[in-house]
């Protein structure tokens, strides 16, 4: 059986591209039912688009109040019925409605070692803390900003020279990686939540 995903972007969509490659192999057990995202014109459509597959846009200006926005986005991403809804870049927090209609089943990937620095300048912040490891988590969300309970995490080197655009890059790297081995496992293998652990298989 080929579960399905909805993934959702906010920008280049690096990510995205990475689980739109994996699913190609029909071994891997999943497919992307739909792209969302909270903005017109990011690539990451684009790179939806171009594979073929369904997008949609929902952004909160468009909607009276970020509740609306919130059930707006509930209903469209259900409509397609995936059984993982992956935040890839998602600059939005979805709200308590959205949380209750995919409970466990929302995920983001984040750049950093969580818990140290979450929210938007992760490799940055990384850099000016002078830690020589980074590297990217992979959770599932909650009502927090990047504090759910984490399925994976991978580390890379911080290196002397580096800017925040060579750490970046490096983080990413390690990032698609990992969604694609651990979106993978979840689908073929299953995966349970106790408290904060979380396991695969
Ligand atoms: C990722 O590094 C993610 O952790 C961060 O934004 C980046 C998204 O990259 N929040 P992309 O759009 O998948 O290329």
């Amino acid at each position: 059986m080929t579960s399905k995903l909805v993934v959702l972007v906010s920008g280049s969509g690096s990510n995205l591209q990475a689980l739109i490659d994996a699913c190609r192999d029909p071994g891997y057990g999943a497919e992307v039912a739909a792209v969302g995202a909270d903005r017109d014109g990011t690539f990451g459509l684009e790179r939806a688009e171009d594979a073929g597959i369904p997008t949609f846009v929902r952004k909160v200006r468009d909607f009276p109040d970020r509740d609306a926005w919130d059930a707006a986005l509930t209903e469209t991403v259900a409509s397609y019925e995936p059984d993982i809804v992956v935040s890839a870049g998602f600059l939005k927090l979805c709200g308590p409605r959205f949380l209750e209609a995919f409970p466990g089943r929302y995920i983001n990937t984040h750049n950093s070692l969580l818990p140290a620095f979450p929210g938007m300048n992760g490799p940055g912040e990384a850099l000016a803390a002078g830690v020589k490891l980074a590297g990217a988590t992979l959770f599932i969300c909650d009502s927090g900003v990047d504090t759910g309970p984490i399925i994976a995490q991978s580390a890379v080197p911080v290196e002397d020279d580096d800017t925040v655009e060579t750490l970046t890059e490096r983080i990413k790297e390690a990032e698609r990686a990992q969604l694609v081995d651990s979106v993978g496992r979840m689908v073929r293998d299953g995966w349970t939540v106790e408290g904060r652990r979380v396991r695969l298989g």
